[in-house]
């Protein structure tokens, strides 16, 4: 009796001996860039008995697996095919992190991270979320008589806060059009702001709250005085020549008359 049940805490001490772990249970991944997905466990010297395996939780879609020695990827699903390493010198160490090339936006979602070795077996599930820097605003302006309308366009991920300002801080009213995502997971946003004649002072900000992103982009116009100068001058002339034609129209018309009471 008493060597099974020191059999079974000596059982239990050897399992709770082996654990998986991850340093960061959410990982904000960002478009275009790396991500490397953290994961220790109880190392073993021995590498021959090792497999790791990375895999999506959702649908345990293969995301990278080890065993033998080296990368088995086979099973490897395809929207991570050339995009997936492990620190291969680093997994004596139990440091089996998954690297992640050129985040895109479908890496978002849960990874379990499951190792084996001669001393046990564990896993261990995390989050990845993705975000997208928006990028430099495109800016157009579109003017008639009576109006003048500031537009900014961009693209990122998730949907950002837009603010336009006025001269002195105020809220300025905006139209805003924020197109579905596309192919490649970002929103297209549009944001038009309708500002007065003659001085125009305002700033559009940009807000991506989940990456700490802030843009601002102040826009300042102003009507040059020669515009309307040239205008005067313009009309001047042209009312000149009115004028002008006018008297001649009723010079010939008089002639015209004379003639016709000298043939009588
Ligand atoms: C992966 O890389 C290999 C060699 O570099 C290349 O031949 C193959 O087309 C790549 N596959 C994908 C899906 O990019
Ligand atoms: C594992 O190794 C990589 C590459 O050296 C390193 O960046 C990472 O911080 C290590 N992770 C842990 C959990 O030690
Ligand atoms: C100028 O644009 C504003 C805003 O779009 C519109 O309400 C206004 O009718 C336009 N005026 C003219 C003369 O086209
Ligand atoms: C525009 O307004 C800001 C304050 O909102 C001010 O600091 C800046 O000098 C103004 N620019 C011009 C050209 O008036
Ligand atoms: C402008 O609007 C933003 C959010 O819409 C708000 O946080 C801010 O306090 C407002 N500022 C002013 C001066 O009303």
């Amino acid at each position: 009796m008493f060597w099974l049940i020191l059999c079974v805490v000596v059982v239990d001490v050897l399992l709770a001996s082996f654990e998986v772990t991850v340093p960061n249970k959410h990982l904000l991944a960002i478009r275009g860039r790396p991500a490397v997905l953290g994961c220790e466990f109880t190392p073993d010297p021995d590498l021959s008995n090792l497999v790791v395996t990375w895999q999506r939780q959702e649908d345990a879609r293969v995301v990278h697996s080890f065993y033998y020695q080296q990368d088995q990827l086979d099973r490897q699903s395809l929207k991570y095919h050339n995009r997936t390493s492990l620190y291969v010198s680093e997994l004596h160490k139990g440091n089996a992190s998954l690297r992640i090339a050129a985040v895109r936006p479908k890496d978002a979602g849960w990874y379990m991270c499951i190792v084996s070795n001669t001393k046990g077996t564990g896993r261990a599930l995390m989050q990845v979320t993705y975000g997208a820097l928006y990028s430099e605003p495109r800016l157009s302006i579109h003017v008639n008589s009576s109006a003048l309308k500031v537009q900014f366009e961009t693209e990122g991920f998730p949907k950002p806060e837009v603010i336009w300002l006025g001269e002195h801080d105020q809220n300025l009213s905006y139209h805003l059009e924020i197109h579905g995502q596309t192919e490649d997971g970002l929103y297209f946003i549009k944001s038009i702001c309708e500002a007065q004649k003659p001085v125009i002072n305002i700033t559009f900000t940009l807000k991506n709250h989940l990456l700490n992103q802030n843009l601002q982009r102040p826009v300042v116009l102003s009507y040059d005085e020669d515009t309307t100068d040239h205008m005067i001058i313009v009309l001047a002339v042209l009312s000149v020549v009115c004028i002008l034609l006018v008297i001649v129209i009723i010079w010939l018309a008089v002639q015209k008359q004379n003639k016709q009471r000298s043939s009588l």
